[in-house]
């Protein structure tokens, strides 16, 4: 019963950031729970590779795919939208996860720790939210609906 209430059976998802922390523990929860594929993002290809060869051998059989890329940019935040819908018709969950902190007292914060927080931590889940939005809509209904977790 409780497996049913959280099954992923089936389901194909986006996690930013998952090559490493919050975001791979995710992607295993997610396979464990029975998810089909997995597509991970993170800037640094082959830590994001890595983690995907590990976590598509794990017992569950789901998929785990690397599509590297720096999420901070609009560019790439189109390029990654284009490279998904070329692979599957659509997404059930997208988890904007990637984000990043600036140490500093407020006296002396910078402007550009300011624009690299926001432009990643807020900026960056709303326009990849936009840009999938036609993968998340193609396969939801009321009763069965595609979701975005805001980390
Ligand atoms: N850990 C905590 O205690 C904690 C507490 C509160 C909130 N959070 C939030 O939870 C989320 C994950 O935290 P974490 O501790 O797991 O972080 P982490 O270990 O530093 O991992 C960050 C992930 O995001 C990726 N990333 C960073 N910048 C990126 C960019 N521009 N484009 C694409 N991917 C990027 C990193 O890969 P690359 O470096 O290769 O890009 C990595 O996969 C963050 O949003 C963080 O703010 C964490």
């Amino acid at each position: 019963m409780q497996n049913d209430l959280f099954s992923m059976r089936g389901k194909i998802c986006v996690i930013t950031g998952g090559s490493r922390g919050l975001g791979k523990a995710m992607a295993r929860a997610f396979l464990h729970a029975g998810a089909k594929t997995i597509y991970v993002t993170a800037r640094k290809s082959e830590e994001c590779e890595q983690t995907a060869e590990e976590l598509s051998k794990l017992e569950e059989g789901g998929e785990c795919v690397a599509l590297p890329g720096d999420m901070s940019s609009g560019e790439e935040i189109v390029r990654f939208a284009k490279s998904l819908a070329e692979r599957e018709s659509h997404i059930d969950i997208l988890v904007n996860n990637a984000g990043t902190g600036w140490n500093g007292s407020v006296e002396e914060f910078p402007e550009i720790g300011w624009d690299k927080v926001m432009d990643l931590n807020v900026k960056t889940p709303f326009f990849l939210t936009q840009q999938l939005l036609p993968l998340l809509k193609a396969n939801a209904t009321p009763e069965d609906r595609a979701a975005v977790i805001n980390i």
